[in-house]
């Protein structure tokens, strides 16, 4: 039994009908769920959202399968591949009757263990053993290849003003940057494409009794086709493919990388690596042309294509659902489910789930957690291929958005190959103006082109621009900049201590700022920057360039400085230019009714901004220290001795903020919270640091940090998705959480409570006190 898997055991069987391997009776809509239909074929996740929403593991007695909705469960089972065993994800979903079988038999079809249905222990070792090439490092070598293929594919019909992407272009090009990837030679594409399609419907569709002979011979080629090519291979593997590399491993590992999974995975290899992310790029492609106001926002910056990749794969993902096999009795979602039973774990619906994706049904490019989508999977058999799927993805897009941003969704149905998994438009029309073609005016947008980003989902790239409706000078040297959509449109809304980034003058040069202005004002952010000459240039930056009609890009709001509002009394301390979040902090305390008080100090009242507003809002709860009228903030007479159930929320300068802390080491933890704005952070000394390694519990690796490297660059460097975006240990995106070893705490972004507790960390800056860390990644 798996504990996290059971939120409410022993939940009551769902109402009447035919009855489950359990006993319990089958709902009408389970009775019903049928995925060979249309309904599911064209919109997976809304298909079983009465699942996702009342029953969310549920016995189809027409597949056979448990179906599983919902995204915590899912990554759940994901993560324990030893009761969850991925050895059903290649068995055929639909068994075949005597004649089909005969024919695969005269073919002396094998199909057996990959790496995608193997069991452990056998196969960690060989993901190990086969990983290298699949690296960051090692995919760079594939870009010219995708690049060069895609802008011949565009050039054959950028001139026509209509074209099915599909058969035009994004089956073509993935098939041969696979082909290139595994190192087949480019064989007839036509005949292996009929080839893939009959696999993909014997392994995941429900083909009629006269249909699986016409798919056994397919498929029964294939898998001839798949041993020639290797045999060939085995005379010469000195290439550069994936294939050669697995054969050259042979030598030292014969026991890891055997002949069987050789032949298997060159056959399941070829599927993996090219309809995949031949339907993802259709599925991305439909998706965004069905937004035109989104397509318009890539077309105009295309540093948004990176997450603009992950939300397309999560809203429209190119493989619907997997498979699992229970290998011991559990409860999934509160139902008993027996061993040996077959899962059908639907990744779509998972990717739709409101409790962990707000909004989930709406394409929000700069949505900050698109890439925990499940279309890769999770955990020890996450998808190999993924960083050469995302570089891919992200070529198509930024070619078609430079090129043909004119671009629009011609009138048609859509049509899927009918089967569980693999999902994506058998045709995909789209017309133009070739007149209005942008390098008719500018020949040189054709070999234009935007840096990928491979392995790094990074919040870096997620920006949004907001023009600047007023400046309004409010106090000497402090600018309060009231910025809009250029759109008018409604911003996403933010809690009190909040805090944007924004670009000053360039992408490198990011500076944070508080959100001062009133959360109830849904059209407008506002911050007030010090102009502060000594600082880093960001703040001169805004003060000598920012004027009233620029466009600023941002990113964010995100908050790491969170008002409890459950408080029942409230100190807030802040000094100079940080009373930007103290302020609307203040005003909301006030709203709460929460007792509270404010203590403000600065050099003069002439720096201190807002003064007037403050007084006018909080009365006699203000206290204003101005150093030039010789009053000063005496932290130990007001906050020496713990105050009861007395949170302090403090922002400012450094030293303030560091005799705070020193002062408040007697109350209780997390009495105090601080928002931090400059990293004590220096960089990294390898003379001062010792090497670790960090244990991933969810993928099953151990990956060795370099006294020269932070955690974060060797996740990375070992294709381990990890989110990141200040990277000095301010912001909080890279948090994971730890299960074992003891952190050397480095961030500004954790409480001293939850530094003590240990369970997580920020892997851009913090390190392992002794050899090892476990994580849950
Ligand atoms: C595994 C999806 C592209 C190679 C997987 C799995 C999924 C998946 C769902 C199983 C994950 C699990 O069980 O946790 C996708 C999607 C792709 C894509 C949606 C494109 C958008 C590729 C490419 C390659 C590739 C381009 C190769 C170049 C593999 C391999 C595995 C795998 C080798 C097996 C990993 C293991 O079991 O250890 N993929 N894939 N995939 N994929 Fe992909
Ligand atoms: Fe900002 Fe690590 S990336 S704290």
């Amino acid at each position: 039994m798996s504990s996290s898997l059971s939120p409410a055991a022993n939940r009551t069987c769902p109402v009447t009908g035919p009855t489950a391997p359990n006993g319990c009776p089958v709902s009408p809509l389970a009775a019903e769920f049928d995925p060979f239909g249309d309904a599911y074929q064209q919109d997976p996740p809304d298909y079983v959202r009465w699942a996702r929403e009342q029953e969310p593991t549920f016995w189809s007695p027409q597949l056979g399968y448990w179906v599983v909705t919902r995204y915590e469960t899912i990554k759940a089972i994901f993560r324990d591949n030893l009761t969850f065993s991925p050895s059903i994800a290649l068995e055929k979903i639909t068994p075949t009757g005597p004649e089909a079988n005969a024919v695969l038999a005269s073919y002396n079809y094998g199909m057996n263990r990959t790496l995608v249905n193997e069991d452990e222990p056998a196969h960690m070792p060989r993901r190990r053993v086969l990983m290298e090439p699949f690296t960051p490092e090692a995919l760079k070598h594939h870009e010219p290849l995708v690049r060069e293929l895609t802008r011949e594919y565009i050039d054959r019909f950028i001139d026509d003003g209509r074209a099915d992407l599909v058969d035009q272009m994004l089956w073509e090009v993935p098939l041969t940057v696979a082909l290139h990837f595994l190192g087949v030679p480019e064989e007839d594409m036509a005949t292996l494409r009929k080839y893939s399609i009959a696999h993909t419907v014997n392994t995941w569709g429900r083909p009629r009794p006269e249909e699986q002979v016409a798919v056994a011979h397919a498929v029964g080629n294939f898998w001839q086709f798949a041993g020639q090519v290797l045999d060939k291979m085995r005379q010469d593997p000195s290439g550069p493919g994936w294939m050669q590399y697995g054969l050259r491993k042979q030598k030292d590992h014969p026991e890891v990388v055997t002949d069987s999974y050789l032949h298997s995975m060159m056959m399941a290899g070829i599927v993996a690596a090219h309809e995949t992310t031949a339907n993802a790029a259709a599925n991305a492609m439909k998706l965004l042309l069905q937004h035109p106001e989104v397509w318009r926002e890539i077309c105009d910056d295309p540093s948004l294509i990176p997450n603009a990749v992950e939300e397309c794969l999560r809203h429209n993902g190119s493989v619907a659902a997997w498979r699992r096999l229970a290998t011991k009795d559990v409860v999934i979602d509160g139902i008993a489910i027996p061993a040996g039973s077959k899962l059908l774990i639907v990744t779509s619906s998972a990717n739709h789930d409101e409790h962990h994706f707000a909004d989930a049904d709406g394409v929000d490019i700069r949505r900050a957690n698109a890439s925990d989508h499940l279309t890769f999977g999770y955990g020890a058999h996450q998808c190999m291929g993924k960083n050469l799927a995302r570089m891919e993805l992200q070529i198509f897009l930024e070619a078609f958005s430079r090129r043909l941003p004119h671009m629009r969704l011609a009138e048609q149905t859509f049509s899927y190959v009918p089967n569980t998994s693999f999902r994506g438009p058998e045709h995909l029309w789209v017309e133009w103006d070739p007149a209005l073609n942008p390098e008719r005016r500018d020949p040189s947008l054709r070999d234009a082109q935007v840096p990928v980003r491979i392995g790094e989902p990074s919040a870096h790239a997620i920006t949004r621009p907001l023009r600047v409706e007023q400046m309004t000078p409010v106090a000497y040297g402090i600018v309060r900049l009231r910025l809009v959509a250029p759109d008018g449109r409604v911003l996403p809304r933010w809690t009190p201590g909040s805090h944007i980034d924004v670009e000053c003058g360039s992408p490198d040069t990011t500076r944070q700022y508080s959100l001062c202005g009133d959360p109830a004002d849904a059209h407008a952010y506002e911050i007030a920057v010090l102009r502060e000459d000594a600082g880093r240039g960001g703040s001169a930056w805004i003060h000598a360039n920012a004027r009233v009609g620029d466009v600023l890009k941002i990113r964010g709001p995100r908050n790491h400085f969170r008002l409890d509002e459950g408080a029942r009394r409230i100190v807030f301390v802040a000094g100079g230019i940080g009373i930007t979040p103290i302020a609307a902090m203040a005003r909301r305390a006030k709203a709460l009714g929460i007792d509270y008080e404010l203590h403000y100090s600065g050099r003069s009242r002439r720096t201190m901004a807002f003064v007037d507003e403050l007084r006018a809002l909080h009365g006699d709860r203000l206290h204003l220290y101005a150093q030039d009228e010789g009053r000063r903030n005496d932290l130990v007479a007001l906050l020496g001795t713990p105050q009861p159930e007395t949170r302090v929320y403090a922002c400012g300068p450094l030293r303030m903020l560091e005799a705070l802390e020193g002062i408040c080491a007697v109350w209780p933890d997390d009495a105090l919270r601080i928002e931090h704005f400059e990293s004590t952070l220096g960089t990294l000394d390898p003379a001062k640091e010792h090497a670790f390694d960090v244990e991933l519990k969810d993928s099953g690796i151990v990956v060795n940090v370099r006294a020269d490297q932070t955690v974060l660059a060797a996740l990375r460097a070992a294709n381990i998705d990890i989110q990141s975006d200040c990277e000095e240990g301010l912001c909080g995106s890279c948090e994971v959480r730890v299960l074992a070893g003891e952190v050397d705490h480095r961030d500004v972004v954790l409480t001293r409570a939850e530094r003590e507790a240990n369970a997580k960390m920020m892997t851009c800056c913090s390190r392992a006190c002794g050899e090892r860390l476990v994580i849950e990644l």
